[in-house]
């Protein structure tokens, strides 16, 4: 892929990842993008940069339009090694009139790069920097999702920088929202959502009011992975809306590990119980299934049941993982139960409703156990189990029991 101009004079210089897979603990099946802009004004301007191993694409995409050494600005969005890990090559390339970076990318910078001598710019929200015809208003946006990170708008283009925020992890040959089907478009952002900003929510809440307080006029987003927002930017910032308030849907996600098929049968029975109630209902089983994958879904449920065998008086890797990664994320307004097979201690169940509530999750019992197999009779706490919930979350939503 070549460079893309995304508006006049404005151009996608960054690079497609097809083969990662991992992204901290996030799987990316699809790869993921790293997007840099360049803009040719009387200044000429780069946004971000690449992961280090793809400078050469970088570089070799900014050739397409300009000399590298044309470049006046590099603005560092984000200090993330993803978006400024190819940044020391770039400035012994382009030696840059200015590093333009907020207060906390300063830090950041000197911290990863550990060069005193850049031509560092601090900026805070509200300055502005002409460029030529073009200026810069510079948004600080702390905590999404790292302190350093900051948008970057052109109000003569209405057109917002907003480096992670926004994002897919999703690599494409089309640069444009409205060149790829919605519905996938659409699960990626969530799936992106979900495992890395989830926790933040209340601060993206925030950040949406205050861009509407500021008045910024948004014609199109140019996020740091994925899609260009062209055909519908308010649909993603819509979806943030939503997503930043955890409002939660008629939908369970069922969630479980087992050992000999035990924890499974009774997972199914619970399954079965929702079903039963009219909830929408999401199953893992997390030999199969990666957590976050289960965390996309438990984006928007209500419920979230978590199931495990006894294992050495705990509960099995895999749900411990789970756990783990869920709790880091803090989702909020859910209502949950545990169950699980035992055979002489029984601790699973005991140990994740401790660690759903210290997620602060509702619990609608004490649980589910049974020993060794269940049979038919000792399944039928599970589906009552499941009717449970399902009855609870239909009335937590207004629903009444037969809503
Ligand atoms: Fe895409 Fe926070 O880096």
């Amino acid at each position: 892929m070549g460079a893309v101009e995304v508006l006049k004079d404005i151009y996608w210089v960054g690079a497609l990842d097809w083969n990662v897979r991992d992204f901290h603990g996030y799987i990316t099946y699809k790869g993921t993008t790293y997007n840099a802009y360049l803009i040719l004004d009387e200044k000429v301007t780069l946004f971000d940069t690449v992961k280090e191993p793809f400078r050469g694409d970088l570089l070799h995409h900014i050739r397409q339009v300009v000399d590298p050494q044309r470049i006046d600005y590099l603005v560092v969005n984000h200090v993330e090694p993803d978006h400024s890990g190819a940044l020391p090559h770039l400035v012994e390339v382009v030696r840059p009139e200015k590093i333009i970076c907020s207060p906390m990318g300063h830090k950041a910078l000197l911290e990863h790069y550990h060069k005193e001598d850049w031509p560092y710019e601090v900026v805070k929200t509200g300055q502005s920097l002409s460029l030529g015809k073009r200026s810069v208003q510079f948004v600080e946006t702390r905590m999404l999702h790292w302190p350093d990170s900051m948008f970057s708008y052109i109000p003569e283009e209405r057109l917002l920088i907003s480096s992670d925020a926004f994002g897919q992890h999703w690599c494409t040959s089309e640069r444009f929202d409205d060149e790829v089907d919605q519905s996938e478009l659409m699960m990626h952002a969530a799936k992106y959502y979900a495992n890395i900003l989830l926790l933040y929510s209340p601060l993206v809440k925030k950040l949406l009011s205050n861009v509407q307080e500021m008045g910024l006029k948004i014609d199109m987003i140019a996020p740091d992975h994925g899609l260009i927002w062209r055909g519908d930017p308010a649909k993603i910032v819509e979806a943030y809306a939503r997503w930043a308030e955890q409002r939660p849907a008629r939908k369970a996600v069922v969630v479980y590990d087992t050992m000999w098929k035990s924890t499974e049968k009774m997972a199914k029975a619970v399954a079965s119980g929702l079903m039963k109630e009219g909830i929408s209902v999401k199953v893992f089983d997390l030999k199969a299934n990666h957590r976050s994958d289960v965390m996309t879904e438990v984006l928007d449920a209500g419920a979230v049941l978590v199931g495990s065998s006894t294992l050495n008086n705990g509960v099995l890797p895999n749900v411990a993982d789970l756990l783990h990664y869920m709790k880091g994320l803090r989702p909020q307004n859910k209502i949950g139960a545990a169950f699980g097979s035992y055979g002489w201690s029984g601790e699973a169940v005991k140990l994740i409703n401790q660690t759903l509530q210290d997620m602060k999750v509702e619990l609608v019992d004490e649980g589910v156990r049974a020993k060794y197999m269940p049979d038919h009779e000792a399944l039928r706490p599970c589906v009552e189990l499941g009717r449970k919930v399902g009855r609870m979350l239909k009335t937590s939503l207004g629903e009444g029991e037969d809503g």
